[in-house]
């Protein structure tokens, strides 16, 4: 086996592994930002790529595809069910957005995510290079720094969390939070989407551990002399620290792709015919998420029947279309929302709608990037309407593909991209009078204030792309690291 100077350490790999209708197994593309955002950044370096191929019991070998390389993690059925969708799904989930669901805590769940993230670690020290860079990822692997630290001290190790870090008074019930922290803690450099989920990882750590933070800058001690024990202040004199450094790398996507795809004749002719298909209308409003109670869909269809019943949108002028991407399906608090969402779809296309011409176009399916860049183009406003986001790439994807300077983003204040996207119509999801007025003041939006706002969008989305990003948090960590081992080296000398 070969070994890799450059490892991303991700729970699932950029290709999922599915046994369609007809039994037989194929490839679609992983759901989700995270490997949206690290598929170029794979594909422009050497190195290799570990996580779970998405299914039960299957266990591969090492292969390529699209221009990376891949190490499969095998997970059985269970360790899907305690590690995945339990402890990953329903408990640091919904803990980490704001406890929007309920979290569980099970031990059982615990125990297993701890076995799961070893069998990470261990994969990883077998194909990491001697002194090479591993890149661990999300909140599913959070043990995984220490783990891999304790195993290849020669490793330099960056993790960065793509999902809010919850507030202290939240993050505090967790039964293992000292451990998460631990496990953090072993990074050399871990990354945050904001200021606000740094600021909070760093509070955990001054809580929980004691130790010292200093801007960015957290001193850990090199050997834990209060195991269990709480201790505040500063490290005793003359003991041996290592740095830590936590802070925000916004991520972000591909833009260069987006711009390209929506300067396509064929996907600028699919817009139309998009348009022409859902009967012309003077206003098509769109949304794009997974399926999942953190993305505020409630909220969004709430203040929109709202408005047809009270007769400020024409159902004959305005249409919803709203794409629902399959998510998590055996997580209870899922299956429900599905029921909840698909019944309200229901309600108000069964009060509004016409032969010939729906309030809601309602889509529990995944499309291709081209057919999302279509979508884009035909949308005159995109509702981004997030309880809770780490950031949200469907808003800087949008953004990226008006190349007309047109189109109108609301955007919740909640999701990480109001960070950067501050020209957005910037909203509170929880507010449904509120989002209402956000909703009419999109539609209503002169040209000329639509231009101006989408050509500051777009201006901060190409300046700060996935490229940016990737770059920026691996020149902090190498930096970093060449700092801390010359200093070591010095004072061993
Ligand atoms: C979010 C998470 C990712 C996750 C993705 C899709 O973007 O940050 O870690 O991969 O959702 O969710 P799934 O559970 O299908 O991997």
């Amino acid at each position: 086996e070969r070994f890799y100077d450059f490892v991303v350490v991700s729970n699932r790999l950029p290709v999922d592994s599915v046994v369609g209708g007809d039994g037989r197994q194929r490839w679609t593309q992983s759901p989700g930002g995270l490997v949206a955002a690290l598929e170029p950044v794979m594909q422009s370096r050497d190195g290799a790529w570990v996580g779970w191929p998405g299914q039960a019991d299957l266990d591969l070998e090492p292969f390529d595809t699209d221009g990376m390389h891949l190490v499969p993690v095998p997970l059985s059925a269970l360790e899907v069910e305690h590690y995945y969708e339990g402890f990953s799904n329903d408990t640091l989930w919904p803990l980490y957005h704001d406890v929007i669901a309920a979290p569980s805590f099970h031990r059982e769940w615990w125990d297993t995510y701890r076995l799961v993230n070893t069998r990470f670690a261990d994969r990883t020290a077998e194909v990491a290079a001697q002194g090479g860079l591993v890149w661990v990822q999300d909140y599913q692997l959070q043990l995984v720094p220490k783990l891999l630290r304790e195993l290849r001290p020669d490793l330099t190790i960056g993790f960065f969390d793509h999902i809010p870090f919850p507030p202290y008074g939240l993050f505090s019930q967790l039964p293992w939070r000292t451990q998460v922290v631990e496990g953090l803690l072993g990074a050399d450099v871990v990354g945050f989407q904001r200021d606000a989920d740094a600021g909070n990882f760093q509070q955990a750590v001054r809580r929980l551990k004691g130790y010292a933070t200093k801007g960015s800058h957290i001193e850990v001690p090199l050997v834990d002399t209060s195991p269990g024990v709480r201790v505040y202040g500063p490290i005793k004199r003359g003991q041996a620290s290592r740095t830590v450094i936590a802070k925000k790398f916004p991520i972000s996507i591909d833009a260069a792709f987006y711009r390209e795809a929506a300067a396509r004749p064929d996907i600028r002719a699919r817009a139309r015919q998009i348009r022409g298909d859902l009967g012309n209308p003077k206003t098509i409003m769109l949304g794009v998420d997974r399926l999942d109670y953190t993305k505020g869909i409630r909220h969004r269809l709430e203040a929109y029947g709202e408005l047809l019943a009270e007769g400020r949108v024409n159902p004959e002028e305005v249409i919803l279309v709203q794409v629902a991407s399959p998510s998590r399906e055996r997580v209870l608090s899922y299956m429900q929302l599905r029921d909840e969402i698909e019944l309200t779809v229901g309600r108000i296309n069964g009060d509004y709608s016409e032969i010939g011409h729906q309030a809601i176009s309602y889509h529990h399916q995944n499309y291709p990037r081209d057919e999302m860049v279509a979508l884009y183009l035909a949308a005159d406003v995109m509702l981004v309407t997030a309880l809770r986001d780490g950031m949200n790439l469907v808003a800087k994807e949008y953004v990226a593909s008006r190349f007309d300077s047109d189109g109108v983003l609301v955007l919740s204040e909640f999701a990480g991209a109001s960070d950067e996207l501050t020209r957005a119509v910037l909203v509170n999801p929880h507010d449904i009078d509120g989002l209402k007025d956000a909703i009419m003041a999109a539609i209503e939006l002169p040209a000329r204030e639509r231009e101006s706002r989408m050509r500051y969008l777009r201006k901060r989305v190409f300046e700060n792309d996935v490229e940016k990003w990737s770059s920026g948090f691996l020149h902090v960590l190498v930096h970093h690291h060449a700092i801390v081992a010359s200093a070591s080296a010095s004072a061993s000398a």
